[in-house]
């Protein structure tokens, strides 16, 4: 629990939870007095519709002993377990060791199997049934919260499944981009075309992918494409797998086709970032993972 910056912190948790499970046993005993009912049980005073009493009777005995429970079970898990403040709890328990003890166990068993898969080549262990399950279930866990469940990507995170990549279809390429992960360099070119020279570009992208677009503001576009923007979208807009530039030709637009959303792009650019999983997942895994990615669009799967 070293997220508390200062000890302050931990005992203004540890005191109330104290103070909150001492005052509920204060307050249940003080509940349970009263006395057991009888013919004549005595009554609180208050009556209402004419006949119906308030009695003093204690609580059933079931009852307050599940209070009682309670109570102790939440002292037992509060010493065990991290919940008191920076008290770590008797056993250790953190979710970081129980992660990695469960990897560990997952490693031990699934390891040998991913290490035959690993000797395999790409587009080999891409037709491999099994093996492709076993892919899906990896993707499904550790991809899905950025590129969706069926691969399809969404604003911002790209569509697996369509044949349009950023850096490249190939095995390796896709291997690459899962191992070290990449990072979109899309300057912001606001200050320098100011708001004129956007619309003008934009006007130009347009009618690189052949799109409606305004000719007069294309061609004065056109000529600060060729001085910003050829190196890395290269001379037809086709992009750069090199650098992880977009093809500006195709129908398919990372940060969405409308002419406003293609402007808002370059004029405050973009860093799509896609996080490395060699240290997270090992390269096995992502061995396994970059067969599956390339079996989407080269299998059809
Ligand atoms: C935190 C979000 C995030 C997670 C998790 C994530 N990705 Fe990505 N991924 C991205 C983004 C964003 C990009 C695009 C990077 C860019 O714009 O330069 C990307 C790009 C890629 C690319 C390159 C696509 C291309 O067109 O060249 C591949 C392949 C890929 N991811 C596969 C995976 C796999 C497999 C996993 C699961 C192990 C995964 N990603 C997990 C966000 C994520
Ligand atoms: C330094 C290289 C570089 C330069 C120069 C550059 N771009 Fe980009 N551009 C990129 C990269 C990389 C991406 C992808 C960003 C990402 O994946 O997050 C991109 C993305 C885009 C996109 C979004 C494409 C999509 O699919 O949504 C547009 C539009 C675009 N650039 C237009 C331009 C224009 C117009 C210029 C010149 C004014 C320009 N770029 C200059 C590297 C560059």
């Amino acid at each position: 629990m070293a997220d508390f910056v200062s000890n302050f912190w931990s005992w203004y948790i540890i005191i109330p939870t104290v103070a909150g499970i001492i005052a509920c046993f204060l307050l249940v005993r003080w509940m349970s007095g009263g006395t057991p009912p009888s013919d004549k049980p005595e009554t609180m005073g208050h009556v209402w519709d004419e006949d119906l009493a308030e009695y003093n009777n204690p609580l059933p005995s079931w009852w307050l002993k599940m209070f009682y429970i309670t109570l102790f079970f939440g002292i037992g898990y509060l010493a065990l377990y991290p919940g008191l403040g920076t008290f770590a709890g008797i056993l250790g328990w953190s979710q970081q060791n129980q992660y990695e003890r469960e990897m560990q166990k997952a490693d031990e068993s699934f390891g040998p199997l991913y290490a035959k898969y690993q000797q395999q080549d790409l587009a080999v262990l891409a037709g491999d049934e099994e093996a492709m399950k076993t892919g899906a279930r990896l993707f499904a866990t550790y991809c899905t919260t950025c590129h969706g469940s069926d691969a399809r990507g969404a604003t911002g995170f790209p569509n697996l499944r369509d044949t349009d990549w950023l850096y490249g279809g190939e095995p390796q390429a896709i291997k690459t981009s899962i191992l070290n992960g990449r990072r979109g360099a899309m300057p912001a070119w606001a200050a320098a075309l100011g708001d004129t020279g956007v619309e003008n570009v934009t006007q130009y992208v347009l009618s690189l992918a052949n799109r409606e677009h305004d000719a007069t503001a294309a061609t004065a576009g056109k000529e600060k494409y060729n001085q910003l923007c050829i190196a890395c979208h290269g001379p037809e807009g086709k992009g750069n797998i090199m650098l992880g530039a977009a093809n500006l030709t195709d129908a398919v637009w990372l940060y969405g086709g409308s002419p406003r959303a293609i402007a808002d792009v370059i004029a405050i650019g973009r860093n799509g970032n896609m996080p490395p999983h060699k240290d997270f997942l090992g390269e096995a895994r992502v061995h396994l993972l970059a067969a599956y990615v390339y079996s989407l669009t080269a299998l059809g799967r």
